[in-house]
């Protein structure tokens, strides 16, 4: 898996590329990241890559063409290395809401190129020409894609065989479909009691089943007061058994 990224702070990315799991599993070689920068596909001595809006307004834009022959030659570069040409996706407050589903397709692929946008956005002629996709983290205004980006590399990258060791598998997050999609239990660590507060019981018993189902009845209560929706989805898939609805009842506000 490739991504390649367009983007005015090429080094923003040394946190994905050189730390942590995402780190350890590019100098493996499991992935790989390419940065563009928009600046060395300038012609004029400023090296300029925006100019201010037509019809007024605050602000700069980005300007299309070095935009444009920065996509063209992460494609070529991407072709060039016997890969297929990946789609382009903006980062963007107006794309669809990144969530785990779309870091599970995305773990899937060969990879993407990301367009990290900077100023008060991107001249729309680059988006309607060169953008497949526009994804969004949520619903607040970043400085520059670049966060983004690193999220959505971040997120996906863990997904990948072999990039997590078992003790950090990803199974047990937040959202897997191996938890039906619901929030994750809380954990505890050594010592057994810390500032008088005592590890709960069953994660102490040894008993495997008692352990399981304490985990599964955190996760439903701590789903159902925070994440109601997540409740409703399991529902409707048939992820729910008959014990955690028995459970789902006993709550205070049953969801
Ligand atoms: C200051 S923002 C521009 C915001 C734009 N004027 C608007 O209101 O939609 C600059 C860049 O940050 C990125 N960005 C900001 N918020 C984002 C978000 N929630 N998700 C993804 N990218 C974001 C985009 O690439 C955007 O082009």
């Amino acid at each position: 898996m490739r991504f390649d990224v367009v983007t005015l702070f090429p080094d923003m990315f040394s946190v994905v590329r050189d730390l942590g799991v995402t780190g350890r599993a590019h100098g493996q070689g499991r992935w790989n990241l390419q940065a563009w920068n928009p600046r060395d596909y300038t012609h004029d001595a400023h090296r300029t890559v925006d100019d201010r809006p037509y019809g007024g307004g605050p602000g700069m834009v980005m300007m299309a063409a070095p935009l444009a022959a920065a996509v063209q030659a992460a494609q070529a570069r991407r072709v060039a290395d016997a890969m297929s040409p990946a789609p382009v996706i903006l980062l963007s407050p107006t794309g669809r809401r990144f969530d785990q589903a779309r870091a599970h397709a995305m773990a899937t692929s060969a990879g993407a190129v990301l367009i990290c946008g900077r100023y008060e956005g991107i001249d729309q002629r680059f988006i309607d020409r060169y953008v497949d996709e526009e994804l969004s983290l949520g619903d607040f205004v970043l400085s520059g894609g670049e966060l983004a980006a690193l999220a959505i590399v971040d997120a996906t990258v863990r997904l990948l065989p072999g990039v997590l060791n078992d003790d950090e598998s990803a199974v047990q997050d937040s959202f897997n479909p191996a938890l039906s999609g619901l929030l994750d239990s809380p954990h505890y660590t050594r010592p057994e009691v810390y500032d008088d507060v005592a590890v709960p019981a069953p994660l102490l018993s040894g008993h495997h089943a008692n352990i399981a189902r304490w985990r599964r009845e955190q996760s439903l209560r701590l789903t159902a007061e925070r994440r109601p929706d997540l409740i409703a989805r399991a529902r409707e898939r048939g992820w729910l058994t008959a014990e955690d609805e028995r459970f789902l009842r006993t709550l205070d506000k049953p969801a």
